[in-house]
Order: structure tokens, then sequence, then C-alpha cells
């Protein structure tokens, strides 16, 4: 079949499955709304969990503030080239003192990061044992890294130890690769076990924080600030493009894993480094976050309450953070409650199958600490049909 036939092929196959996707048409994003295809809603898919993106008079400060060399825009190369910069250095600095950690690294994306760590630390000498519900980019990692891997049962840390055990001495270095607050379910791992467990099977473990900064931890540190174990975690992830209302990722790691990836991590060597706009932006965002100490208990506050409702009503609706997700099983049925939602005023985007597993379709209801009760409240009983 000729290369053009089979992929349209391809896509008819994906619409009739309902897994065909297309760009929405986002005209404006107006503080907690957004608008979508010429419509006003309540905007519940950002990840901009403290509001720090819609904060208009912090951006308009740092713009007046932030000195615009004709260099702000971009770095115009790789960091280890002309690239870097010394607001690199401040991030790194200011990331590492927060985290009692011996070193920091910002990357241009969580995606960089996470397919860039893992095949630089291991090969085919080594296991890596990832929670089978961890984001596409970490499976993406572990398939570029020539290490075998296997994929626990989620969050069931007895299938972890299992196979930790069953590995021993057989590998060169295990690894443990986790979300600390799972993406599309909105639940924890128990970062306290999976330290128990590192530590007896001596593996190294890489935790994501990608959706835990910000929102957990009284400093926004994340799940690993709120469970005590910062000191402990080989290397701890967080995104700039979720509540820090920027772009691109950081690490915290000790110095030697530091300049072992600046040596070897090939996301982070072959790629233009961030533009200074950028690297400015993130420190102020995340130094701002550090005391948002009444934001993240009314987000949390206000997950508890939506959860409340709606397990109330007989939904499945699993997790226990800011992130809410509604398990329709069908893909049809996802859609067809992200209609509803849209038609009452509300953006929630079905998620479905190969982002969720087979048979898992949900919404997925994304809250941030600027909404109160009355703008969800709702919710629960148009979910109820
Ligand atoms: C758990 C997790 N890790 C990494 C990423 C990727 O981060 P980024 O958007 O900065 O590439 C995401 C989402 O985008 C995520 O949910």
């Amino acid at each position: 079949m000729l290369f053009y036939d089979r992929i349209s092929e391809e896509l008819e196959e994906l619409k009739s499955l309902d897994r065909y996707r297309v760009l929405p048409d986002i005209t404006a994003r107006l503080g907690k709304d957004i608008e979508v295809n010429g419509r006003r809603l309540l905007n519940l898919s950002s990840n901009d969990y403290l509001g720090l993106g819609d904060d208009t008079a912090l951006l308009e400060g740092y713009l007046r503030e932030f000195r615009l060399s004709s260099h702000a825009m971009t770095s115009s190369s790789s960091r280890l080239l002309t690239g870097n910069h010394p607001l690199y250095d401040q991030l790194e600095n200011a990331l590492a003192a927060l985290y009692n950690r011996q070193s920091a690294m910002v990357f241009n994306s969580g995606y960089h990061a996470n397919i860039g760590i893992l095949p630089a630390l291991c090969n085919r000498h080594d296991l890596v044992l990832s929670d089978r519900l961890n984001h596409a980019s970490i499976i993406d990692g572990m398939k570029i890294a020539e290490a075998p891997y296997q994929r626990y049962r989620h969050a069931d840390y007895d299938h972890l130890e299992e196979l930790l055990a069953g590995a021993q001495g057989r590998y060169r270095q295990m690894f443990i690769v986790t979300e600390s607050v799972f993406s599309m379910d909105g639940d924890l791992a128990d970062l306290s076990r999976l330290v128990a467990l590192k530590e007896k099977y001596g593996a190294f473990l890489i935790v994501d924080e990608a959706h835990g900064v910000g929102v957990f931890g009284v400093h926004g540190l994340g799940l690993c600030e709120a469970s005590g174990m910062v000191p402990q975690i080989d290397i701890i992830t967080g995104t700039f493009g979720k509540a820090l209302a920027s772009t691109g990722a950081f690490a915290v790691m000790s110095s030697l894993v530091r300049e072992y990836l600046l040596n070897t991590m090939r996301s982070f060597i072959f790629t233009t480094a961030l533009p200074p706009v950028i690297l400015g932006w993130s420190l102020l965002t995340l130094e701002r976050q550090v005391s948002m100490f009444s934001e993240r208990a009314a987000l949390l506050q206000l997950a508890a309450r939506l959860r409340h409702e709606l397990t109330g009503r007989g939904f499945d609706v699993p997790g226990e953070s800011h992130i809410v997700p509604v398990i329709t099983g069908g893909n049809d049925l996802a859609v067809a409650l992200a209609e509803r939602l849209k038609d009452a005023g509300f953006l929630c985007m079905p998620v479905r199958p190969p982002t969720v597993p087979e048979k898992g379709a949900r919404i997925r209801i994304s809250l941030r600490s600027t909404l109160q009760w009355e703008d969800i409240a709702r919710i629960p009983e148009i979910i109820g049909g």
C-alpha cells in the first residue's frame, strides 16, 4: 500500500475509535475563563494551578524591571556553546538552595528532562522499574535508554518489591522512576515507601514532580517536601510550565550526578538553551510561589470538596489532589460528558487511550487556586445528568 494511502487509512481508524485529535481553536485566555471557538468557558483544563499565569500585574512588573537586552528573546546556541547565561546560574542556585540539595539543572522542558535523564544514566547492564501510569515522556525516556525496563502495577509497591527482589544482583544498577502526583489520576505516590525500597535494594530513585510543584509542601516544592523525602530522592524533577507559569523544567540532585548529566545527556547538550527572558520569569515565579501558602491550602480544599460531592453521587473519582478525574470508561461517554459540560460553560477535556489505559477514558478536571466553590458548584449536578 502506498505511504499516503496507509496513513490516511490509519487516521480513519483513529476516527472510528474516537481517538482522533484536533487542535482546539483557542482565541483568548481571559483569567479564569478561556475562549474556544469564540465561546467563553470556565477553564478547567489548565495546569496554571496557582493562577500565576493570570497575574498580569506580576508580568507587567517583570517586563518593566527585566532589562530586555537585544538578546533577551533567544540564547542562539546550546548551553555548552554560547547559550549559557548568568540567569541560568541564578535559577539553578535558587533551586538548589530551596531544595537544600547540592545542585540543580535547568532543562528546556519536562519532556526534554524525561527523555534525557534515563538514557544518560543507564545502559543495557541496568534495569529500570517504572510505575505503569507514568507519563509518556518517562516511557519515551525508557525506550530511548538502552536499558531493559519493567512496569510495576500502578502504585503497587508490593509488586515493585517483587521485581526488585527478583532482579537483585543481576544488574549493574536498578532505577525506580515515578511521578509524585499522577497527571491523569490525580493520586499520589507513596514516597516514603519508595525511599524505603530504594534503600533496601540499593536502587536509584527518580521522582517527577511536574504536578506536585507549587501545590504540595509548605514551600511548594512538591510531594517530596510534604512527605519529608527531599534528601533521600536521587533526582527530583519539576516543570516550569505548570504551576510556575513559565517554560522549561528543572531537576535537583548531587553535584556528581549534575556533572555526569552535563557531559552525557543528549537532550541537554544538543538543543538551543532557553532565552533569558524565560529564565528571569521562571526565577520570579519560583520565588513568588514559595510563600503562596493560603493559595495551596485553598486549592486542596476546593479539590477535596469537589471529590466529596462527586463520590457522594456515586462517581468513580480517584486521587487526592487538585487533579480530579471522573472515569467514564468508554471513549464516547467521556466525549459526551465533556460536551455536556461545555454546553453548561465549562471546559474539561476528555482524556482517552492511549493517554490513559484502555477503558479508562475520563474527563479530567484540573483546578486552580483562583477558583471559588461557586465557580464549580454546578459541576456535580451536570455530571450526574
Ligand atoms: C508527569 C509529567 N512529566 C513531564 C511532563 C512534560 O513537561 P513539559 O510540559 O514541561 O514538557 C508532563 C506534562 O506535560 C507531565 O505531566
